[in-house]
């Protein structure tokens, strides 16, 4: 919980100074299948000592659950409404209306930033949102200053650090992409003029994973790499390399003060040979104790780096074009269990915290028959639509699940689809090849998932209301005991 949402004005003012040492984020994306109640999810945020969260839309349940928390906000308008708010005013002054205006003041809600688009100048897009994004971004700044919201809410674009690049291969050749450069410096001027910050996603797994070449240890923090050299500065990790790029890029255009929010950082633990949970809590940990005691990147020594960690929890039914990883960000599983030991700086030293009261449905799996044949026809089809429709990513080489035979396979492949479809009984009647079994079929680290009951919103759990006065008088003691 964050101590600042304490009442008692003497503590909030000790606490802050304690409590905001290191103040790192967590990106909550909701595509998953079956998706936590925002209730939970803000008190998974509040027990681990989050003090922001940046979303990818603008959920009314994630905001409401968000109201009184104490936790920042970054809400997030997707790239499919970019078009109708760059060409409509009106459109973006009803968006500001309803998913800023109303949460601020009927809810409590501490939102800091608008996030306009998400990496909409990805190259994958084919130049889909370079029209759009940025008269999106003026409108909806304007809306702002119309609502007279712009001194407290502030506009930017999460961006890919593909938005920039080296002529040299070092921080110092940075500069923004030449395909998009005139239209970054006017997007770098606006956000400058209104006091936006630049966000950018950094991501090191994704290095590695589409260039084989990549130096491993250059991804990591704890100083194996062989240093690179640049000018009088010396670059230990890939992370400062890249951040440094875009000051340089910054710097070279006359921006060289713009505030710059790493909007996403992070590692996968599944769906890819260098997805574990080994590497991503030596990233993840190793990111958190570079960042902590004010320590910034060579060009920013004294700047603090904020970030957010991407992701809070895994989501099950995010398109695995990028990658059989992208569905295993979390540094929580899907329903809110911790994967490795991780210490945040925050209150939670060293042991995350894991979502409380879970519901799952009954101890119960599909497999395939002992008597099914490994020949049968109906094999690679029933595989097949399984696969497609639920989620077999931990299959593969090098994942969790990647040393199962084939049997193994297959009954892992019936079993995500009868799981993500509740249990159903008629989800496991792949013909004359499955059936329900009772004993966990997991094996090692390989996990058959049991799901959680599905949640449908609205009706709020006793627990729910109690839990507010419970953890505000908990929250008091952490703060006493972590001045004392
Ligand atoms: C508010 O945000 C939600 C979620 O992103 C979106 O579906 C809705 O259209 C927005 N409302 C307005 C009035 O634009
Ligand atoms: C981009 O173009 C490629 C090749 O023309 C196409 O396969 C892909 O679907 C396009 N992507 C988008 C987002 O339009
Ligand atoms: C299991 O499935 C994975 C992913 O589809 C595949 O790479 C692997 O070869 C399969 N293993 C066996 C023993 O069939
Ligand atoms: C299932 O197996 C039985 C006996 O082996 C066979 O008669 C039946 O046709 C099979 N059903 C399907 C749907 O394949």
């Amino acid at each position: 919980m964050g101590c600042l949402s304490l009442p008692t004005i003497g503590l909030v003012l000790l606490c802050s100074m304690v409590c905001t040492v290191s103040g790192i984020g967590a990106n909550w994306g909701t595509q998953t299948s079956h998706p936590l109640p925002p209730d939970t999810v803000v008190r998974l945020l509040r027990e681990n000592g989050f003090r922001k969260v940046k979303l990818f839309d603008a959920d009314y349940g994630a905001l409401r659950a968000l109201g009184k928390s104490g936790i920042e906000v970054m809400v997030g308008i997707p790239n499919e409404m970019l078009q109708s708010l760059a060409t409509s005013m009106k459109a973006a002054e009803k968006w500001v209306a309803k998913n800023v205006s109303t949460h601020i003041t009927s809810n409590n809600v501490d939102i800091r930033y608008v996030a306009v688009g998400n990496e909409p100048f990805l190259s994958t897009y084919n130049g889909s949102f370079l029209r759009t994004t940025f008269p999106a971004l003026q409108n909806v700044q304007s809306a702002l200053i119309k609502a007279g919201l712009s001194n407290k809410v502030k506009v930017t674009i999460p961006l890919n650090a593909d938005v920039y690049a080296s002529s040299t291969d070092l921080p110092s050749g940075g500069d923004f992409r030449a395909d998009i450069h005139d239209l970054m410096l006017a997007i770098v001027k606006f956000l400058n003029d209104n006091g936006g910050p630049f966000t950018v996603n950094i991501y090191p797994f994704i290095s590695l994973y589409t260039d084989a070449n990549f130096p491993v240890e250059y991804a990591f923090f704890d100083g194996n790499a062989s240093p690179i050299m640049d000018g009088g500065m010396t670059y230990y990790n890939m992370f400062d390399a890249n951040y440094d790029t875009l000051v340089w890029a910054l710097q070279k255009n006359g921006y060289g003060n713009l505030q710059i929010i790493v909007g996403e950082i992070g590692w996968p633990t599944d769906g890819d040979q260098n997805a574990n949970n080994v590497y991503a809590q030596r990233f993840n940990q190793g990111f958190m104790s570079h960042i902590s005691g004010q320590k910034g990147t060579p060009m920013r020594p004294a700047v603090q780096v904020d970030a957010y960690l991407f992701s809070l929890i895994d989501e099950d039914t995010k398109s695995i074009d990028p990658g059989n990883f992208e569905r295993h960000w979390g540094i929580f599983t899907y329903d809110g269990q911790s994967k490795y030991p991780l210490n945040l700086g925050t209150i939670n030293s060293g042991t995350l915290v894991p979502a409380k009261n879970i519901h799952y449905l009954d101890r119960k799996w599909c497999v395939m028959k002992p008597s099914a044949k490994l020949d049968d026809p109906q094999v690679q089809l029933s595989v097949s639509y399984a696969c497609a429709l639920a989620d077999c990513t931990s299959l593969g080489y090098g994942t969790s699940c990647g040393n199962l035979d084939a049997r193994g396979n297959i009954s892992y492949a019936f079993n995500s689809y009868y799981q993500k479809n509740n249990q159903l009984d008629d989800a496991c009647k792949f013909p004359n090849l499955s059936m329900i079994t009772k004993s966990d079929p997991s094996v090692a680290n390989c996990r058959f998932e049991i799901t959680m009951e599905p949640y449908y919103g609205g009706a709020e759990r006793i627990l729910g209301r109690l839990q507010k006065p419970l953890s505000l008088v908990f929250g008091l003691i952490l703060c006493l005991l972590t001045i004392l």
